[in-house]
């Protein structure tokens, strides 16, 4: 078997390692290297290495190869050209609009459903810059393409799976609208992983990810990544060299080893969450729950069509009562902990009124579908009938 063939699981496993690869011995757990700075056997390799001509490295801010194992890992996972890791997901989002070349003048496409710092980021910073934010419900075909015909935006961005309603976008009607209208595509993959979809496969531009979340998957360090087309390489780098948001050595070798048991962690979470949807579903002590692959949620038919058997890992409830029925509801939770981030080996809740929509205006959040009784669970690796009993107790 070439090693182009290798299935996704043996690529978590195996990518990367061969940027740290040393002869004759090769240690199985790769190796760290905290260096700020390399010595260069002789100037002109020094620069040659600083030009570019030659790969190698100078400078922890221009390239580690702790940190490029993980970047180069995450490119062959999701079949791009390019990986370029960053020290948060933010940092990736905002290298990814970078990398799009915006500018003053020109437009960009947002999903409505956006990860709420993203839309925070285009509405803060990057109309600073004289790009101005269209927004549009990437659900709806038809509102996509009625914004691309009239703002004829330079590059639109959006999750394949909304957060908190977790509503599925029909990605390859959308890069088919994008390439119609030529806008470039950029995918937010953090929910979803390669492992339910590879944007670029499907002809994004770009896909970034908060490897914070599932990649790292134990909710002990921070870091982002942008992977692509080789024709973004030069501004990838140069952002990174001149902003200066590089991922640190450490955080990079945790994150290239979460990738080792993402499909072990991730298959597993989303087995849980399909369980305890369904347990909580049959209760009947709840206004809604969402779960993509749920019949009664709006786009389970995309879900089903994109995702097979993977609904992803994250479970939202209606809980009756407004604030304060959700404050109670948190407060009688024993097992399930109250923290704002997903893809942990514990099962989490987060109250998006008070912490990732907090930015938004009840208008903005009545758009989208959050209610003063949306919340989200991001399900861990404990027993799922554990979970969905400390959610019934809590709703007493
Ligand atoms: C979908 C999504 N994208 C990006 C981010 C930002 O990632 P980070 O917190 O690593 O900066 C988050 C954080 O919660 C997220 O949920």
């Amino acid at each position: 078997m070439t090693q182009s063939r290798w299935s996704l699981e043996t690529l978590l496993v195996h990518a990367g390692n061969d940027i740290v690869k040393t002869e004759p011995y090769f240690a199985t757990s790769p190796a760290i290297y905290p260096s700020t700075s390399f010595q260069v056997s002789s100037p002109e390799l020094l620069d040659q290495v600083m030009e570019g001509s030659v790969p190698g490295f100078s400078y922890a801010r221009h390239g580690n190869p702790t940190v490029q194992a993980f970047a180069h890992a995450m490119a062959r996972l999701e079949e791009a050209e390019v990986g370029v890791a960053t020290a948060s997901g933010m940092a990736a989002i905002d290298m990814a609009l970078y990398a799009a070349c915006l500018q003053p003048g020109d437009r960009l496409l947002l999903s409505q459903d956006l990860y709420g710092a993203s839309l925070n980021l285009a509405s803060t910073i990057w109309t600073q810059y004289g790009i101005r934010s269209v927004v549009a419900d990437f659900t709806d075909l038809t509102q996509v393409e009625d914004a691309l015909r009239i703002n004829h935006p330079k590059a639109m961005f959006f999750e394949m799976i909304s957060n908190p309603l977790l509503k599925v976008v029909d990605m390859s009607s959308i890069v088919e609208l994008a390439e119609s209208y030529g806008c470039q595509v950029i995918v937010d993959n953090t929910f979803t992983t390669p492992l339910m979809v590879q944007p670029g496969v499907l002809g994004a531009d770009l896909v970034v990810h908060s490897a914070t979340k599932y990649l790292g998957g134990h909710g002990d360090a921070m870091g982002g990544v942008v992977v692509g087309k080789s024709v973004y390489s030069e501004r990838l780098h140069q952002y990174l060299k001149l902003r200066g948001a590089v991922l640190g050595p450490f955080e990079a070798w945790l994150l290239h080893r979460g990738l080792k048991t993402l499909a072990v962690r991730f298959e597993r979470q989303c087995a849980n969450a399909l369980d305890i949807a369904e347990s909580l579903a049959a209760s009947e002590r709840f206004e809604r729950i969402y779960y993509p692959l749920l019949p009664d949620h709006p786009t389970h038919l995309t879900a089903r069509r994109y995702f097979g058997t993977m609904g992803g890992a994250v479970v939202t409830l209606e809980i009756p009562g407004g604030k304060d029925g959700v404050y109670q509801f948190i407060k009688n939770l024993h097992l399930v902990g109250s923290a704002t981030t997903v893809g942990d080996v514990y099962t989490l809740c987060l109250y998006p009124l008070i912490a990732s929509h907090r930015n938004q205006t009840p208008e903005e959040r009545r758009t989208m579908g959050i209610t003063e009784g949306t919340v989200r669970i991001a399900v861990g690796l404990e027993d799922p009938q554990d979970v969905a009993h400390d959610i019934l107790q809590a709703m007493k």
